[in-house]
């Protein structure tokens, strides 16, 4: 039942101040919801939690939610990705109920004696209006998912080594059965039990084209926090399922899989020709690469402009290298930040520098075209930059899409 006006007020009163406690919110309500219900660290992501990203995520999208109560419509395309994430970790209707009885209880203790009863049952209902929203968009996903709602099991059927740090997995499911289409751009969630610890999961795009046999997912080593002293260099808190599945993981092993998921992704059902333009940075590439091999099967002449940019070695580079020999209508312009000795622009990539969009022609990006779509995915100052570059080159936002690897939304503010 919608709030009546009374009680949106009352919500609305006390958004400053929760909004000012915010980081304390976050606190209190995950500590005590983990306290009580430690089966629900398998479904976090540990280092989420530790940094805050996940709480200030969570906070940030009720208290906006409250302060647009009357006017939702706005925010619902903003739910998308949080309900693909939740279905991606197997998120329950269920789930909602203890989530919302430690979040109310930690707004409680941020609000004191402010948190009077007629207040108490106002953000109880805010909550569930907006959690019926996400649980009712939930369910359409998991109708969509069929009979895979839960992990299933797949064996690694290959393993092949792309570059120094990224490993591609050919994942085959141990059923047998033909495996459902995905979107270009979308990734599955991949759940590893950590020696020790909870269960972990974390996203991984998928890169390649659709095929019923198997999936492939390329995964980059996470090696942690670098510090030097004078006399080497070491890492700290190297990424877990990362290091996990490339030191432990090999032909024969057996992975939990989620269905695939996602809101960054070409769609295929639309047979829009319109250019495509797929800006990358280092591991960022994977989903360009998955929406690369689908519009050349499928949509043969379509124009992509593939802009890439890696360090030292670009993941896929032979593949970028003849696809670009074959296709005349595939494009590609490739960064290498830190070429090797004798690595020299010109055969497998063009620019020895950071990507940097400046650098390329106005027909490089396609921005004589009013309808071409751009794709970008990389580290979040870099997406934040590129957008910012297309945005004041004429390109309208709704063209733009952008692909976050970690949880919650862009720190900075795009251009
Ligand atoms: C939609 C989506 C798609 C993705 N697609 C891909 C893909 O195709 N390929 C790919 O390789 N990755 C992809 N990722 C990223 C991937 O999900 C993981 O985040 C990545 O592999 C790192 O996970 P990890 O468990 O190895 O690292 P984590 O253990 O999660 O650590 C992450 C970082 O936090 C740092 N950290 C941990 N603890 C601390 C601490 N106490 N203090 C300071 N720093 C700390 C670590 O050093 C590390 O750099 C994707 C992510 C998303 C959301
Ligand atoms: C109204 C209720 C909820 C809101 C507003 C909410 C909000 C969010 C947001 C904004 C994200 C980040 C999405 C992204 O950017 O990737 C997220 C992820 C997540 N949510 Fe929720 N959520 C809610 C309910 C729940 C419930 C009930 C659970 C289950 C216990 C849950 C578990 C998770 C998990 C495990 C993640 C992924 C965390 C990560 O990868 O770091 N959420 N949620």
């Amino acid at each position: 039942m919608a709030l009546t006006y009374h009680q949106t007020k009352l919500v609305k009163n006390t958004i400053p101040v929760l909004r000012e406690h915010g980081e304390r919110i976050s606190t209190i309500f995950y500590r005590t919801m983990l306290t009580e219900h430690p089966e629900l660290n398998d479904y976090f992501n540990g280092v989420n939690l530790k940094n805050g990203r996940q709480p200030r995520a969570l906070t940030a999208v009720i208290l906006n939610f409250a302060a647009n109560i009357n006017n939702i419509s706005e925010l619902i395309p903003k739910f998308e990705r949080m309900c693909n994430k939740h279905c991606s970790l197997g998120i329950k209707p269920e789930h909602y109920d203890v989530v919302g009885k430690y979040l109310i209880q930690a707004f409680g203790e941020v609000l004191g004696p402010a948190m009077t009863p007629e207040v108490l049952a106002a953000w109880t209902k805010a909550y569930w209006v907006l959690a019926k929203m996400l649980i009712g968009r939930e369910q359409q996903l998991y109708k969509d998912f069929e009979a895979w709602s839960a992990w299933r099991p797949f064996k690694i059927d290959r393993v092949v080594q792309e570059t120094d740090d990224v490993h591609s997995f050919y994942l085959v499911p141990q059923d047998g059965r033909r495996l459902p289409k995905y979107q270009p751009g979308q990734y599955v969630s991949v759940q590893i039990q950590v020696p020790g610890g909870y269960l972990q999961s974390r996203q991984y795009s998928l890169s390649d084209a659709w095929s019923e046999k198997h999936y492939r997912i390329s995964v980059k080593r996470d090696e942690g926090s670098q510090y030097s002293n004078s006399v080497s260099k070491s890492y700290q808190n190297p990424g877990i399922v990362s290091n996990i599945l490339i030191n432990y993981m090999k032909v024969g092993s057996v992975l939990s899989i989620s269905h695939p998921a996602g809101e960054f992704f070409l769609d295929t059902a639309n047979d829009s020709n319109v250019p495509l333009v797929l800006i990358s940075a280092g591991i960022g590439i994977t989903p360009m690469i998955s929406i690369t091999n689908t519009v050349l099967l499928t949509q043969p002449g379509r124009q992509i402009s593939f802009i890439h940019g890696s360090r030292r070695t670009i993941p896929f580079e032979e593949h970028i290298a003849q696809l670009r020999r074959k296709n005349a209508n595939f494009h590609s312009k490739v960064f290498k930040s830190h070429p090797s000795d004798g690595d020299r622009p010109g055969s497998s990539y063009d620019y020895d520098c950071r990507l940097d969009l400046a650098k390329l022609s106005d027909l490089d990006l396609f921005l004589h075209n009013s309808g071409a779509e751009y794709y970008i995915c990389g580290p979040e100052q870099f997406m934040v930059d590129s957008s910012a570059y297309l945005v004041s080159r004429g390109v309208h936002r709704s063209r733009i899409k952008i692909e976050l690897f970690t949880t919650g939304e862009l720190a900075a503010k795009q251009g």
